[in-house]
């Protein structure tokens, strides 16, 4: 059962619509005329939902989507085409999307349609990709003067290697959503039809998780991007150190001995 948006858990945004299911939180891209082209305000009011989100100790995870045609088509290239190298440099164009990648809940992507640019890097910044067989991903910027500017030099090439990376960002091509699972860059893919809800169905099984192993796992796997393994390693050890310090950790593990079923108090 969703909560309609509107209340002071959902307010309401002018480019994305929010709502809540129980502990999972649903962000909806909403420029449904321009396939979700991603203006700047449009990310200012993604950051402010997720992070509203992040900070709402009922929200246990996210589901980010977008409509059938288009989870995003990109960037705004109406509102970037007359700016200058003094204008983005001044304005910090894309200064509003580092406040995405801070989001220490998972966030569960659910892609249908076109998935581009600016769109396929919001994706790839998400945890996990639940891709409906209609997606199409790509990074066109090449085909407009530029190139991908929120990350995905970065992200497709640590996920799919150079040389699919290199072919996907030089040529712009659509790679169809089975190509994109083949590559590693979903993490699978349903009918269309099953897309969000397949993506709320993973959101409320991550959401029984205790909220702070979920969120240590989280920066666990981000750091594996981070650093050299041996780095990574110390990391991952002393997160899973930390949790000894918690509540759930006692509870977690009395209640696999007593054979029932642990009561997560995020603490
Ligand atoms: C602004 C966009 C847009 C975009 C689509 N539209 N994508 N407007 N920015 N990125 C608008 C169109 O202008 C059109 O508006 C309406 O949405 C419908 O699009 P059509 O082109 O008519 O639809 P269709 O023929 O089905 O083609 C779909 C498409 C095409 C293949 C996805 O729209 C397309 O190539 N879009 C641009 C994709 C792209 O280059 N993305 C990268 C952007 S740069 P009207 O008013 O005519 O109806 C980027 C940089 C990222 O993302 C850097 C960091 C953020």
């Amino acid at each position: 059962m969703t909560e309609a948006a509107g209340d002071a858990r959902t307010p309401q945004y002018q480019y994305v619509l929010v709502e809540t299911d129980g502990p999972v939180g649903i962000v909806r891209l909403n420029r449904p005329k321009v396939l979700n082209a991603l203006c700047r305000d449009l990310i200012e009011e993604l950051a402010d939902a997720m992070t509203a989100f992040d900070r709402d100790e009922a929200i246990r995870c996210m589901v980010l989507t977008g409509n059938e045609r288009a989870f995003a088509a990109g960037a705004d290239i109406a509102e970037m085409a007359d700016k200058g190298l003094a204008d983005v440099t001044r304005d910090d164009l894309l200064g509003a999307w580092q406040r995405l990648w801070r989001i220490r809940k998972p966030v569960i992507a659910a892609v249908s349609g076109y998935c581009l640019g600016g769109g396929f890097e919001l994706a790839m910044g998400c945890d996990i990709i639940i891709a409906a067989e209609t997606a199409q991903f790509g990074q066109p910027e090449i085909k407009i003067g530029v190139i991908p500017g929120a990350g995905g030099t970065q992200r497709l090439t640590r996920v799919a290697g150079k040389y699919k990376a290199m072919e996907a960002i030089l040529t712009g091509r659509m790679i169809p959503a089975r190509e994109a699972e083949a590559w590693g860059l979903v993490t699978r893919v349903v009918p269309a039809e099953e897309c969000l809800a397949e993506a709320v169905r993973l959101a409320h099984e991550i959401a029984k998780m205790p909220p702070i192993a979920v969120q240590m796992a989280k920066a666990a796997v981000l750091q594996a991007y981070e650093t050299p393994l041996a780095a990574g390693l110390e990391y991952e050890r002393r997160l899973f150190y930390s949790l000894f310090a918690t509540e759930d950790q006692k509870e977690g593990m009395r209640a696999f001995l007593e054979k029932r079923a642990p009561q997560w108090r995020g603490r």
